[in-house]
């Protein structure tokens, strides 16, 4: 019987969690959920729906809300994070004044990732050191993003944590569909880190199906990832979306800076949805959730918790620490790759050697996830904030960026970012 904590419960994702938690009751036989938000509003509607959608399912277990951190967590067997700093208003921005300098903004990759990690991570790292204090063998499961460097902050401060994302369950389930077999037969061998990723081999029974998955349905993936069908061809292999912003960086930034924000679009999303969940005839997760990009993270969540807590030591795609997998990768750094999950945590299975034509890319990305961090640590753990070392590491970090790279992007970037987020940042 467990007990779980959603902290950054009052999303508007949480829907998709629960309806997870109610179908999957024997995976994961759930006795107590605590919604854990700083929004007590959205609690109230976020909990109300959470409950109904037990009671129609008719799941035992009990659901409550707290604004309070500690009296939430306590007791907890595993956390979930799924929070997000300055909410969708400091996403807007991230995603904006990249644009500027000719650069992609995004929520994760680039120089707004790079703002979202530097606000996220001290928050992140000050909620885990809580959470353990009370409950030192409690397990942190990650999906507040910017995944990797989350999920690199938690385990090299000696967090029990785990980082997970939804991209790779989704290319599962996806293929399985065009091939008309079921998820579980679906085996990816999914490379890289977070939101930086390839799928090299889809194997069912062992055989690798990618060549006839190409072959049979390459207009139709392409399509969704919205890459040239002849660049998967070429490649032969399957890229996550995220690379589009590397592989057609400038045609994204041209769409980015004539279209709305997907911020802006999340916030109209998320207004109508709370409407809805207020709805108290309202009792499962609407049609409307799976315009968000969240699909089938509480089956990955779900899943992921389970083996964690039962020692199961099955395969699972996740974020954990590298230890030689890709050697040519800081034992430290974060990988996204299958991986055994136990009562220990994630240990990535080998993988096969990495192309150059990805291994540079990962490399690169590494090294500015390293830097990354290293700048929202800056002025923390009780080190004296000081500004001229704060900006600096905040310029390394993006010069080191792949999609940057250029000492006059970087400075211009550098105060943007130190000028949309001062009130994040100790040193500022
Ligand atoms: C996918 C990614 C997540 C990301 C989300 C954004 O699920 O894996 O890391 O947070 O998309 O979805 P949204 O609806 O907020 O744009
Ligand atoms: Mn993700």
């Amino acid at each position: 019987r467990v007990k779980l904590a959603v902290v950054g419960g009052g999303s508007t994702y949480t829907p998709e969690l629960i309806d997870g938690f109610a179908r999957l009751r024997e995976v994961l036989p759930l006795e107590e959920l605590v919604l854990v938000d700083p929004a007590a509003d959205r609690l109230e509607l976020v909990g109300g729906l959470a409950r109904r959608i037990f009671a129609k399912q008719g799941h035992p277990g009990r659901i409550s809300w707290t604004t309070d951190l500690d009296a939430g967590t306590d007791g907890a067997d595993a956390v979930l994070l799924q929070l997000r700093v300055g909410g969708q208003a400091a996403r807007h921005q991230d995603e904006t004044w990249p644009l500027e300098c000719g650069c992609v903004g995004q929520e994760t990759t680039g120089a707004g990732g790079l703002a979202k990690a530097l606000r996220t991570v001290p928050v992140v790292l000050d909620i885990a050191e809580r959470v353990r204090r009370r409950n030192p063998r409690a397990w942190i499961v990650d999906f507040t993003n910017p995944v990797g460097i989350v999920t690199r902050a938690l385990l090299t401060h000696g967090h029990r944590a785990v980082g997970l994302c939804n991209v790779a369950i989704g290319f599962q389930r996806g293929f399985a569909a065009l091939l008309g077999v079921s998820p579980a037969e679906v085996e990816l061998e999914h490379v890289g880190l977070n939101h930086l990723t390839w799928e090299r081999a889809v194997r069912v029974a062992g055989e690798d199906v990618l060549p006839r998955l190409l072959a049979d349905h390459g207009d139709a993936l392409a399509e969704r990832l919205r890459l040239p069908r002849a660049l998967l061809d070429r490649l032969g292999v399957i890229p996550s979306y995220y690379l589009r912003y590397y592989y057609q960086h400038d045609a994204v930034v041209r769409e980015l800076r004539t279209g709305p924000s997907r911020a802006a679009e999340v916030a109209a999303l998320e207004r109508q949805l709370l409407g809805m969940y207020g709805d108290p005839a309202l009792d499962e997760k609407p049609e409307l959730l799976a315009r968000r990009g969240g699909a089938f993270y509480s089956e990955a969540a779900v899943a992921l918790t389970s083996s964690l807590l039962r020692n199961t030591g099955d395969t699972q795609v996740v974020n954990a620490l590298n230890h030689g997998a890709l050697p040519f990768l800081p034992d430290d750094a974060v990988i996204e790759v299958p991986a055994t999950v136990d009562s220990t945590g994630a240990t990535p299975l080998p993988v096969r050697p990495l192309e150059p034509l990805y291994a540079g890319l990962v490399a690169h990305v590494t090294a500015y996830e390293h830097l990354a961090l290293e700048a929202a640590l800056w002025g923390g753990g009780g080190r004296k904030p000081d500004r001229a070392g704060g900006r600096n590491a905040v310029f390394s970090a993006l010069l080191a960026h792949p999609l940057i790279g250029r000492t006059d992007h970087a400075d211009r970037l550098t105060d943007a970012l130190i000028a949309h987020n001062r009130e994040h940042l100790p040193w500022a």
